[in-house]
């Protein structure tokens, strides 16, 4: 939700911290800050709200010579957008300063404590306790006081920690948000994520729970909440820093829609075989009790969640178990049968979506067994999963997922083949065909791709457009709602996704001659019944726009324009259908100006209920 970013070394802080938060921008954009010590020994600190620029405009280069420091971009929970709401923030003596990416829940409980006894808030952040909190601990040992200062506070939290007094460390800490330690030459860092010191060096520390960082130049020691020393291992990073730069595409969105037949290649890298036999490794130590489950809940928000409507779909359908999709934010107020026997598949691409940890984390207390769907590393829905598989899709930067979409689908898919595999529920033939048809995806998406000239086309003619719908059945549906979901996000345009059936019972009172409609129109088993949908929207003058398979000349007939895609099998058209939609909320949002890669009001992964 925020990006923290830390550093203690030779070097002069500033340049390092302020590149860093630049990579860090898609975390949240409310407000960007920094603070260093500079070569005098004083506490330097400059913030502002809105985007990084902002300050970045401000400091005009003016940044004094000094480290450590320690960099924050802000998506705002407590308090409002502002200057004084930014981090750092300071303690009374104005030495100690602190960022912080989470939310302190018993933070008014505190900060009365605290004002009680003589500290002086400037903010209306929960933050801000934590930094009075550490100087009320505070007697000589830094590190000493922060583990004292987190012992009495609840919530969520990654904080980087400095105090002009030790001006050879940064003190870093994590529970429940993502925090890693950089280790270079003679050098330290702290970030949210990786991207953020990639420049630097490779070799990084995840934070776990509870975990506590004095990062030196010399090193870096990690304890926990009680003060043990704890031991945790070095991971080597293999991105390149060109994978989480934009490759000079103007947009990590667009450059993310074109990484997508790279992303499902990767997604199935080891896991099918050329003869279409899928076996996902990683689920072998759960085989016992992937046999008993009897029933498939897949959770998940957003976008995710419209993967996991695929997902459920494809499990019922292949692996003949009862499952469903939930809305993560929704399914811990009316739980459906939680025991040993229930299968929970949680997909999160940052997998530190709160409203996804929670059900997660009910359904693992109830017995259930959890299999995790992520592309994020050692993030927090991996803590308490029985196998994670995942997506292998490299760093999605642009808040508005794309490639996650396609590879959470495809991971999905080998899940559903895997345990119908296990079931018996499919014939080695069927498996294998299912199995080739995805091998076959990477170039079909490649394909698809090329029909972006005919979508930007189209894209300018949309840009005073108020309203689409997009329509689809069976596993038209979901992609349906994707579609819309990403038209919204990227080009704030009115859009909703229907299943085409339902169009006649209300949503078709919508449709005049100004209200386009989109329909996924693939050639499947429900093909004419949404054919004869378009016509009733026909019958209305509402312009149509169909995703059809490549020969399909009927379709002309019906739609003013058609998106031609590869043939697929039908489970797999939910893939290739997919991008269009993407290119097209990606070409009307460039229409009309809006803020591509961070959308107004969204951040790129959601740490609060
Ligand atoms: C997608 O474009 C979103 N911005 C959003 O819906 C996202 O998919 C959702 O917040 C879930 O995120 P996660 O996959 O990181 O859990």
């Amino acid at each position: 939700m925020c990006g923290i970013v830390g550093y203690v070394g030779q070097r002069d802080a500033a340049p390092i911290l302020l590149e860093g938060l630049r990579r860090l921008e898609y975390r949240g954009y409310d407000s960007a800050g920094i603070a260093l010590i500079t070569s005098e020994g004083k506490v330097f600190i400059e913030k502002k709200a809105g985007k990084l620029t902002n300050l970045t405009d401000h400091l005009n280069g003016e940044t004094p010579a000094g480290s450590p420091g320690i960099a924050h971009t802000r998506w705002a929970t407590h308090g409002r957008p502002t200057d004084l709401n930014a981090h750092p923030h300071t303690d009374c003596t104005g030495k100690l300063a602190l960022i912080h990416n989470g939310i302190i829940e018993n933070y008014a409980e505190v900060k009365r404590r605290l004002a009680g006894s003589g500290h002086d808030f400037s903010s209306d952040t929960d933050t801000e306790v934590l930094v009075h909190l550490i100087e009320e601990h505070y007697a000589g040992d830094l590190v000493e006081a922060v583990r004292r200062a987190l012992n009495d506070v609840r919530g969520a939290y990654a904080i980087g920690v400095m105090h002009a007094d030790h001006p050879d460390r940064i003190v870093g800490a994590r529970m429940n948000v993502p925090l890693i330690v950089g280790l270079g030459d003679g050098e330290g860092f702290l970030a949210s994520d990786v991207p953020a010191i990639l420049d630097h060096t490779k070799n990084v520390v995840i934070l776990q729970e509870g975990d506590i960082a004095d990062v030196t130049a010399a090193g870096t020691r990690i304890i926990d909440l009680d003060g043990s020393t704890v031991e945790r291992e070095v991971t080597r990073i293999r991105w390149s820093i060109e994978a989480a730069e934009k490759g000079g595409f103007p947009h990590f969105t667009l450059k993310e829609i074109y990484e997508q037949p790279h992303a499902i290649q990767e997604a199935l890298r080891a896991r099918v075989d050329g003869y279409g036999n899928v076996s996902l490794v990683e689920l072998d130590a759960i085989e016992a009790k992937l046999k008993r489950v009897e029933r498939v809940y897949v959770v998940g928000c957003g976008t995710a969640r419209y993967a996991g409507e695929v997902g459920a779909y494809l499990i019922q359908e292949w692996a003949g178990l009862p499952a469903s999709s939930q809305i993560g934010s929704e399914m811990r107020y009316s739980p459906p049968p939680l025991d040993d026997r229930t299968l929970v598949i949680s997909v999160s691409q940052s997998g530190e979506t709160a409203d996804t940890l929670a059900p997660q984390k009910l359904a693992a207390g109830r017995g259930a067994t959890i299999v995790v769907v992520t592309n994020v590393v050692g993030s927090a829905i991996t803590r308490e999963a029985d196998a994670v598989c995942y997506l292998q899709a490299g760093p999605e930067v642009a808040v508005a997922s794309t490639k996650a979409f396609v590879t959470q689908v495809v991971v999905l898919q080998m899940i559903a083949l895997h345990l119908a595999r296990l079931r018996g529920t499919l014939s080695a033939r069927q498996l294998h065909s299912f199995g080739l048809a995805l091998r076959e995806l990477p170039s079909q998406t490649a394909e698809t791709l090329k029909l972006a000239p005919q979508i930007k086309k189209l894209a300018r003619r949309w840009t005073d457009v108020r309203s689409v719908m997009f329509i689809g059945r069976a596993l038209g549906y979901p992609i349906a709602m994707e579609g819309a979901l990403k038209l919204k996000e990227l080009s704030y345009v009115h859009a909703e996704g229907y299943a085409a059936g339902e169009l006649k019972h209300g949503p078709i009172a919508l449709l005049d001659p100004n209200t386009p409609l989109v329909a996924i129109a693939t050639r499947g088993a429900t093909y004419e019944k949404v054919v004869s949908n378009i016509a009733e929207v026909r019958a209305r003058e509402a312009p149509v726009v169909a995703v059809a398979t490549v020969g399909d000349e009927e379709i002309a007939h019906y739609a003013q324009d058609v998106f031609y895609v590869p043939e697929t099998l039908e489970p797999m058209s939910a893939v290739v259908a997919m991008l269009p939609l993407q290119l097209l909320a990606y070409e009307v949002a460039v229409a009309r100006g809006t803020d591509v890669d961070q959308p107004r009001n969204l951040a790129k992964s959601v740490t609060v209920e």
